[in-house]
């Protein structure tokens, strides 16, 4: 069984740290990544993480993920609003998927509130700021560890 995980990033989460830091703080993506990486290790999980402000390039991402990977972590940004192509690409995997907001976006603007992604996502951590990321991968983990026995 794959001990690989994914965390797939949609745009402008390349400005993290840059952008809007009322909402979305002061740590880069980069920060988040080692974060991220001490703990897959710590698990005992490969990681890739990455960042696209292109669809297609996160659907080929998910595509990969589907046959190589254990579980997904997806924030999938603004796309998660809008993307019907990013929704079938993940009902296409059979493996856990934890969909990511920095923000909350239910407090948010009212198009925030809807997720496309929601709707194939084990579970939706949202407003717990870049923390968020690490229960994601600490739920993946014990999800596939559980299978595995
Ligand atoms: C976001 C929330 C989205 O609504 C927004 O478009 C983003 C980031 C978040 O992490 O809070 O780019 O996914």
């Amino acid at each position: 069984m794959s001990s690989l995980i994914y965390v797939l990033n949609g745009p402008n989460l390349n400005l993290l740290g840059k952008r809007e830091p009322a909402i979305y703080g002061h740590e880069t993506l980069a920060d988040v990544e080692v974060d991220c990486r001490r703990l897959a290790e710590e698990l005992g999980f490969d990681l890739r993480f990455l960042q696209s402000n292109a669809e297609s390039q996160i659907i080929d991402w998910i595509h990969e993920a589907r046959e190589k990977a254990a579980g997904i972590v997806i924030n999938a940004a603004a796309f998660t609003h809008t993307s019907v192509a990013i929704l079938d690409a993940l009902k296409a995997c059979e493996m856990p998927i934890v969909e990511v907001h920095i923000s909350n976006i239910h407090k948010r603007e009212p198009f925030r509130h809807h997720s496309y992604v929601s709707a194939v996502a084990n579970g939706v951590i949202a407003g717990l700021g870049t923390q968020g990321y690490q229960f994601a991968i600490q739920h993946i983990a014990r999800l596939t560890k559980a299978a595995r026995h």
